[in-house]
């Protein structure tokens, strides 16, 4: 009994199978509607990425019935504030969970709109350090007066309910004021790489495949 479960577990070993792979992130950073999303939608049709939003993870909380928190992450959305990392990181670990559980070589992640301040970066750290590599941030460097134009037009169809002038205003700050200096603390760590995302679909993302082409 004891040899043959060796041996199925040499077997695992031998073969590789069982053995789960690390989360490997990339961090996708960039003002409200500077691109992230759709850019994200490319890799995955070209990469193997699994794309997790912090926002769409948040909305589709507000969204799920029974949820205590659906109230305070509405409050905050429309407020363009950032939501209590401890709400964010456990739907964010949850998604990582489930996606490796189903499949094991779904191991590498694009982690979109986090993370967007101090809190979202210590509660990453206090959960993730350890469980999983960040290798690089992903920026996508674009205009307050762009991001804000894509977003008043995304919001003619979104139903979003901060995408309109009063919370795009809010939004804007809170970038400003609480995500652009943790941009700039990868940067300092040389772990930024930053993509002109002001120009159309396909130019922007050209450079995102040549800097996935190059960092894998
Ligand atoms: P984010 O996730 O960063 O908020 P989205 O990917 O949702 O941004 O894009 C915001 C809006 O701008 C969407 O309506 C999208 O279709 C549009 N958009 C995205 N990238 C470009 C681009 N390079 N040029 C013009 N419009 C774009
Ligand atoms: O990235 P997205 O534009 O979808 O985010 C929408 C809103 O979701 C943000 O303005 C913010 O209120 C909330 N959010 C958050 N914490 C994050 C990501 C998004 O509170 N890390
Ligand atoms: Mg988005």
């Amino acid at each position: 009994m004891v040899f043959r479960f060796l041996g199925t577990l040499s077997q695992k070993l031998l073969y590789g199978v069982g053995v789960t792979m690390k989360p490997q992130v990339v961090f996708v950073l960039g003002g409200p509607g500077a691109g992230k999303g759709t850019q994200c939608s490319r890799i995955v049709e070209n990469y193997n990425y699994t794309h997790l939003s912090a926002g769409d993870l948040l909305r589709a909380e507000r969204a799920r019935e029974g949820s205590e928190f659906g109230l305070l992450i509405d409050s905050y959305i429309k407020e363009g504030k950032i939501v209590p990392v401890e709400i964010t990181i456990n739907l964010l670990r949850k998604a990582m969970e489930e996606t490796i559980q189903t499949d094991e070589k779904k191991f590498r992640f694009l982690v979109d709109g986090f993370p967007r301040n101090e809190d979202n970066l210590q509660g990453w750290t206090t959960v993730m350090d350890g469980k999983a590599d960040v290798k690089f941030v992903l920026f996508f460097d674009c205009s307050n007066e762009v991001c804000i134009l894509r977003c008043l037009e995304r919001g003619k169809s979104s139903g979003r309910t901060d995408d309109n002038r009063e919370s795009l205003e809010k939004r804007i700050q809170t970038y400003l004021q609480s995500t652009r200096p943790i941009i700039d603390q990868y940067e300092k760590q040389g772990k930024v790489r930053t993509v002109d995302a002001s120009r159309s679909l396909d130019e922007v993302f050209a450079d995102v495949k040549a800097i996935l082409d190059k960092e894998g």
